[in-house]
């Protein structure tokens, strides 16, 4: 926007709302409004609590920039480790389907990571999945609706090589106490994994199970907390489970791997 404006007043006004980076905002929203009125919308809406990333349209993850639309999960950076414990236990070329895909963040990273001879992405939210097919468009990924493995080719069962899923996982009671801008801007169904938070990931273990090639991988994301109880689920579905976290990030990833 060319016309001029004040921003240390907007950095202000967008501090006094808690925002924490709130000179950051302030350039995005400067560069991403192109008129006075524009910028006065977009001020007075992140004010009220919308996130950043939806009033932009775009998140930054894994160094690339996604479009996120109104709704849909805004990608975390504490997800990185999810892609990076991926690539790590992953053979060359492998034939990889990404659960959960949201907005498709994380397909669009493991795309650029793996190489993958074959890349799929599944989502149960029609607003996700729409958000994911443009974010991917071009790359000939396949996204489907529907519930976790249930919308796959079936001749994929038991030739996978690695499952990835972000799936929701926090527990039913504890998404009252998010941050508005997770509560109310985003999907319930991108955040409630149920009583424990591990309701959507015990059926994520149990399909792996299935889905996996011997010698193939699942990588999940969790909360330190859940550890316990996801590896307990993943050696009943027959996997082998181990764990990777990360202090900078404060994230937590679970792989399991299909015995040979
Ligand atoms: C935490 S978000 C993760 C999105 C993306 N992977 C990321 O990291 O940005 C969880 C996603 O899971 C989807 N989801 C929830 N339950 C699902 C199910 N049973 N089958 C498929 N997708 C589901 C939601 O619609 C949401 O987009």
């Amino acid at each position: 926007m060319t016309t001029p404006i004040d921003r240390p007043a907007l950095v202000r006004r967008l501090r006094a709302a808690g925002c924490v980076y709130a000179e950051d905002e302030a350039d995005l929203l400067l560069d991403g409004a192109d008129s006075p009125a524009a910028l006065a919308d977009l001020v007075a809406r992140r004010i009220a609590g919308e996130p950043l990333e939806h009033l932009l349209g775009w998140a930054e993850f894994c160094g690339l920039r996604v479009a996120v639309d109104p709704g849909v999960f805004v990608p975390r950076g504490r997800t990185a480790l999810l892609v990076a414990a991926a690539a790590a236990v992953t053979g060359p070329a492998p034939a990889v389907v990404d659960l959960c895909c949201g907005s498709g963040a994380t397909t669009l990273a493991l795309a650029r990571r793996l190489a993958p001879r074959w890349l799929a992405a599944t989502d149960i939210d029609p607003a996700a999945v729409a958000c994911a097919r443009r974010n991917l468009a071009g790359l000939d990924v396949p996204v489907f609706t529907g519930d976790l493995f249930a919308p796959l080719p079936p001749h994929w069962r038991g030739r996978l090589d690695l499952v990835v899923a972000n799936a929701p996982y926090v527990p039913t009671e504890a998404v009252a106490l998010l941050p508005p801008e997770a509560r109310l801007h985003e999907a319930p169904v991108a955040l409630d994994g149920g009583a424990d938070g591990l309701a959507v990931l015990r059926r994520v273990a149990a399909g792996a199970g299935e889905w996996l090639a011997p010698g193939g991988h699942l990588v999940v994301e969790a909360a330190e907390s859940q550890v316990e109880a996801l590896c307990a689920a993943l050696t009943a579905a027959g996997l082998v489970p181990g764990v990777r976290h990360d202090e900078d990030l404060e994230a937590t990833a679970v792989t399991a791997r299909r015995p040979a």
